[in-house]
């Protein structure tokens, strides 16, 4: 069976640059049998946490919205790809809203934190963004999401800052060429 990868985009531009590198990706990794579904969630209902516990007590998150879909997106992938381009200094307000809602997938267990992330044993974190030097800028915000991935349980982590780069400048920019390599030798091709 192929396996899985999942790539969930949190630009609400549908042939932004986040959009052009998961194309890449894609194709990419199709040569090495992987199926990829891109998933973008600004199209979507995502609501934020509630904090309401319902999910604490049931194991299920009581709002059903299309965030219900992506618990099962998840679950059955073997790789997760996080892409979001920066706005105002973080990843974007749908992005932000998709992670708060990983809670219901947590549980508290006699003190312990238990983690049902399915499937995933790697991931990665795909940053954008329009200042050129975002590389530098931004490295806290891939270093908080990557962590919080990590918290999920999952093992094998990476990610990338592209900064400055248009849609149509992707496929020849060296940072991505190179993020490609980087996902390729996780993947152990
Ligand atoms: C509302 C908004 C806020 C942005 N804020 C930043 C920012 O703080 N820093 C930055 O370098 N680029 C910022 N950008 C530029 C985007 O991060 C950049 O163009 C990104 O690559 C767009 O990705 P996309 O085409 O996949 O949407 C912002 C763009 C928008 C629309």
């Amino acid at each position: 069976m192929s396996k899985k990868l999942l790539i969930v985009n949190g630009s609400p531009r549908k042939n932004g640059v986040d959009a052009a590198i998961a194309k890449l990706i894609a194709e990419r990794v199709k040569e090495h049998g992987f199926e990829t579904e891109i998933v973008n969630i600004c199209e979507m209902k995502i609501g934020g946490c509630r904090a309401c516990m319902a999910c604490k007590k049931t194991g299920r998150c009581a709002q059903d919205d299309d965030m219900t879909q992506m618990y099962e997106k998840i679950r059955s992938s073997d790789m997760l790809i996080l892409a979001s381009p920066i706005y105002f200094g973080a990843e974007t307000g749908q992005m932000k809203c998709f992670i708060d809602r990983f809670y219901a997938m947590v549980k508290m267990q006699d003190g312990q934190r238990l983690v049902n992330f399915g499937n995933v044993s790697k991931a990665s974190i795909l940053l954008t963004c329009g200042a050129p030097d975002g590389g530098m800028t931004y490295g806290g915000i891939l270093a908080r999401l990557t962590k919080t991935v990590k918290s999920m349980g999952v093992p094998d982590l990476s990610g990338t800052i592209i900064a400055g780069v248009q849609p149509d400048q992707v496929a020849e920019n060296d940072n991505v060429k190179d993020y490609l390599d980087s996902l390729d030798f996780q993947l152990g091709f």
